[in-house]
């Protein structure tokens, strides 16, 4: 069933940020954090923020890697996190630790304006594969880096290298008819997945010392007292976010039962007794912005 051609489909769109993705963003942030968290640890590394320094976090959702930034800079820096979900934001704000000074704002980062000249290190978590002209989206917060300045980040490679994607949809090929793959360059979570796509980007936008390294490492996805709580839970994440969510939206009830228990059998293979512990598999990029 599987179809070859690559067409706009509204399973693998991710757009409504301030519909029902920011939403079911907001309503399972813990969960999300949890999972995401080994990936901002390692860009935060490669990005090596220090006290002082004026950090921008792009696409900054709920804030956990804001917060992380603020206490690197310390009171002496500033952190301002930019996100186009109204949700998102204000969940940001709500769960902000008291001991840390971070803003908030709600912006396009590819467009909105943004001051000058003026910060150290754009960072983000995931949150720049969306742009609809990414070079020219990249040039736009470049100029918003000092001379020198550094631009750190993690985003996903290739969807069939990711198990959250790659498990629960392969689970449903024989029950739904598969929706056609998505343009691969198309705005979503996986439109940096192709490295040499990626590297040319980042120079048509200006960026030089451009390094971009893989990082492979398993994502606890679900969480539950016991092995089979961990397995709901993960089966209940997977109809929650992502594009398995999207496909089963508008099924009749009898072919979404199916589907849970087939993408159960599917997370069962995989080991982990509190959480299923699946593969995730994201790129580091680092770059600078050249000195004038
Ligand atoms: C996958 S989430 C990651 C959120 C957060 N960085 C984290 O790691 O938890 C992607 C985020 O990018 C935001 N986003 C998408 N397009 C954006 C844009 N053009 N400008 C600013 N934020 C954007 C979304 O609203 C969402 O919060």
């Amino acid at each position: 069933m599987r179809q070859a051609e690559t067409v706009e489909s509204p399973i693998h769109k991710v757009s409504d940020w301030n519909g029902s993705t920011g939403d079911n963003w907001v309503s399972n942030q813990m969960r999300l954090d949890a999972m995401l968290e080994v990936f901002g640890t390692e860009a935060l590394a490669a990005a090596a923020p220090t006290a002082g320094e004026h950090v921008l976090d792009i696409g900054c959702g709920a804030g956990a890697t804001s917060f992380e930034l603020a206490r690197k800079v310390g009171p002496d820096g500033q952190v301002l996190g930019v996100d186009i979900s109204q949700a998102l934001l204000d969940q940001a704000r709500r769960i902000a630790p008291a001991d840390i000074s971070v803003s908030f704002e709600r912006a396009d980062a590819g467009e909105a304006p943004l001051p000058q000249a003026a910060f150290d290190l754009l960072f983000s978590r995931f949150g720049v594969m969306f742009f609809d002209d990414p070079a020219r989206a990249f040039a736009h917060m470049r100029r918003a880096l000092k001379p020198g300045g550094r631009l750190a980040f993690v985003c996903w490679r290739r969807a069939a290298e990711n198990d959250w994607v790659r498990l629960p949809m392969g689970a449903i090929e024989d029950l739904i008819p598969t929706p056609p793959p998505p343009d691969p360059e198309a705005p979503g979570p996986f439109s940096f997945g192709d490295r040499d796509r990626m590297e040319s980007i980042l120079g048509q936008a200006g960026f030089a010392d451009v390094a971009i390294l893989p990082f492979d490492h398993g994502i606890p996805f679900g969480r539950g007292e016991n092995r089979d709580a961990a397995l709901d839970d993960a089966v209940a994440m997977a109809f929650a976010v992502g594009p398995l969510s999207r496909a089963l939206a508008d099924q009749p009830q009898d072919l979404r039962a199916r589907a849970a228990s087939a993408v159960r059998k599917a997370f069962a293979q995989r080991p982990g007794e509190t959480s299923v512990m699946i593969d995730g598999a994201a790129w580091i990029v680092t770059a600078r912005n050249p000195a004038a």
